[in-house]
C-alpha cells in the first residue's frame, strides 16, 4: 500500500462516525479498493458456492476473487478440496472460470499434471534432481457448512467458523442441501462497490418503494420500522408479522426447525446472522403466489409452510432456504465500482424440470429484486462520486443491521492495520 493510501485509510477509519453511512472514498478509491481485497477477501471466510457445484468426485468449479483464482473440486473419497489455480512450474492459470470435469489438473502451458489431491504426478524433462513431492498445488483452506462452500485464503484461517457451523448446522440440516442440485445460476454485474452490495442487503427501508415482486412473499416489516409513525393498513400488517413470527418461531421450533434469531454480525470475526423469517400469505415460498415452486420437497420436510431461513454471512453472502427450494447469493468484487453477485437457485436432486418446477415461476421473484438491487447499488455508487456526496445518518429502526456491517467491516480493517 502506498504511504498515502496507508495514511488516507487510518485518518478514515479513526473517524468513522457510528450510526452514519462511510465517506466516500471506501466506495471509489481503487488503494482501499486493493486493502478491501487483501484484508477483507483475502483474510476471511469467503462463500463461494454450493456442495451440488462439485457433485461427484473429479468435478471441479473456479471461483475467483481479485487477483485470486482458486480450483474447488471433489476427490475420490468424496471430501471437497482447493487449491490455487496457479501452477508449480511456471504460475500459469491452469482452469479458467466456471464449471467443469477433470481426471487430473493439466496445466495447458507445459502439461504438468496434478492429481485431483492436488500432488504432481507428471512433468517432463525435469532432470533427476527434480522432486515433485515439493511441487504439489498450494493448497486453500474450504469448510463446507451443511453443503454451503466457504474458502479462506489466509495462512491461518479464522477458526471461529467452526463456532458459526455448530450454530448453523441445525437450522440448515432440515433443508439437506447436499441433496440438492442448480436448476438455474445467474452472474449479475452491479456498478457499485461491493460494500454498498453488502449495506442494501442488510436493510429492507428500501423494499416497499423497490421491490413489488419480493414484498408479494416477504414482510418488510420484519426488518424493523419507527413505531408510531405507520398510517393505519401498515400497522396492522406490522403487527400480523409480530404475531404470526411469534406463533411459527414456536411451531416450527416443535417441528424440530431451528426458527429463533441468532445475531453475531458485528461481535466476531466470522460475523452471521440467521432468523426463519415468516412468509405471507400461504406461507410457503418466495414465489409470486407465495406457494412451493417445486412440487418435490427438500429433505423429508413434510409442513410445506415453513417460510424462508436466512441466512447472513460477513462479508459476502446471503442465503434463503425454503421448503421447496434454496436461493443463495455470493458477492465478489471486482474493482472499486464494479462488483459481481452470484446467484443460484436449488431444487431437490430428484425434481425434474417442466415437470417438478417450473425455470421462470421459481426464479421470478428473485431475478426481478436482484436486478431492482442492482440498479439501487449503481445509483449509490454514483451518489458516491458526486463532490456534493456527504455520508448520512441510518434509520435506527430499519438499517441497524447495515451499522453492524460498517462496525464489522471497520473494526476488521483497524485490527489489520494495527
Ligand atoms: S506453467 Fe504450468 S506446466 Fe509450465
Ligand atoms: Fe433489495
Amino acid at each position: 500500500m502506498s504511504g498515502q493510501t496507508e495514511e488516507m485509510l487510518k485518518t478514515l477509519l479513526a473517524r468513522r462516525k457510528p450510526g452514519f453511512a462511510l465517506e466516500a472514498p471506501f466506495y471509489t478509491d481503487e488503494g482501499i479498493f486493493d486493502e478491501d481485497m487483501k484484508h477483507i477477501f483475502g483474510q476471511h471466510w469467503i462463500y463461494v458456492g454450493v456442495e451440488p457445484d462439485v457433485a461427484e468426485p473429479g468435478d471441479a468449479m473456479v471461483v475467483n476473487i481479485g487477483k485470486s483464482s482458486v480450483i474447488i473440486t471433489r476427490d475420490d473419497d468424496d471430501a471437497i478440496r482447493a487449491f490455487h489455480n496457479v501452477c508449480r512450474h511456471r504460475g500459469a492459470r491452469m482452469i479458467p472460470e466456471g464449471k467443469t470435469m477433470i481426471g487430473n489438473i493439466v496445466c495447458p502451458y507445459h502439461s504438468w499434471t496434478y492429481g485431483i489431491d492436488g500432488a504432481l504426478k507428471f512433468a517432463e524433462h525435469m532432470g533427476e534432481d527434480f522432486d515433485p513431492k515439493c511441487r504439489g498445488l498450494k493448497k486453500v483452506a474450504v469448510r463446507s457448512v451443511a453443503g454451503l462452500i466457504f474458502i479462506c485464503l489466509a495462512e491461518n484461517p479464522p477458526e471461529d467458523i467452526e463456532d458459526m457451523a455448530r450454530v448453523m448446522e441445525p437450522y440448515l440440516a432440515p433443508h439437506d442441501l447436499k441433496n440438492t442440485r442448480v436448476a438455474f445460476e445467474s452472474d449479475l454485474i452491479e456498478k457499485g462497490n461491493w460494500k454498498l452490495t453488502l449495506e442494501n442487503n442488510r436493510e429492507c427501508y428500501h423494499c416497499g418503494p423497490n421491490h413489488p415482486e419480493l414484498t408479494i412473499p416477504l414482510f418488510a416489516y420484519g426488518f424493523g420500522y419507527a413505531p408510531g409513525t405507520l398510517d393505519e393498513e401498515s400497522q396492522r400488517d406490522a403487527q400480523r408479522y409480530a404475531e404470526l413470527a411469534t406463533t411459527c418461531h414456536a411451531r416450527w421450533e416443535e417441528e424440530g426447525l431451528p426458527s429463533r434469531e441468532v445475531e453475531h454480525l458485528d461481535d466476531r470475526i466470522t460475523g452471521f446472522r440467521t432468523e426463519r423469517l415468516p412468509i405471507d400469505r400461504s406461507g410457503e415460498s418466495q414465489t409470486m403466489d407465495t406457494k412451493a415452486a417445486c412440487r418435490v420437497p427438500l429433505g423429508d420436510l413434510k409442513d410445506k409452510a415453513i417460510g424462508g431461513l436466512s441466512f447472513w454471512t460477513q462479508p459476502n453472502s446471503w442465503h434463503h432456504f425454503m421448503g421447496d427450494h434454496i436461493v443463495t447469493f455470493a458477492v465478489f468484487p471486482l474493482d472499486a465500482g464494479t462488483t459481481l453477485v452470484r446467484t443460484k437457485w436449488l431444487v431437490h436432486k430428484d425434481a425434474v424440470e417442466g415437470v417438478d418446477y417450473d425455470l421462470q415461476r421459481l426464479t421470478e421473484v428473485w431475478r426481478a429484486t436482484n436486478q431492482q438491487d442492482a440498479d439501487l447499488v449503481e445509483i449509490s455508487q454514483q451518489g458516491a462520486t458526486d463532490p456534493a456526496f456527504e455520508a448520512g445518518p441510518y434509520s435506527p429502526y430499519t438499517e441497524g443491521l447495515v451499522e453492524k456491517f460498517a462496525a464489522w467491516y471497520i473494526g476488521r480493517m483497524k485490527a489489520a492495520l494495527a
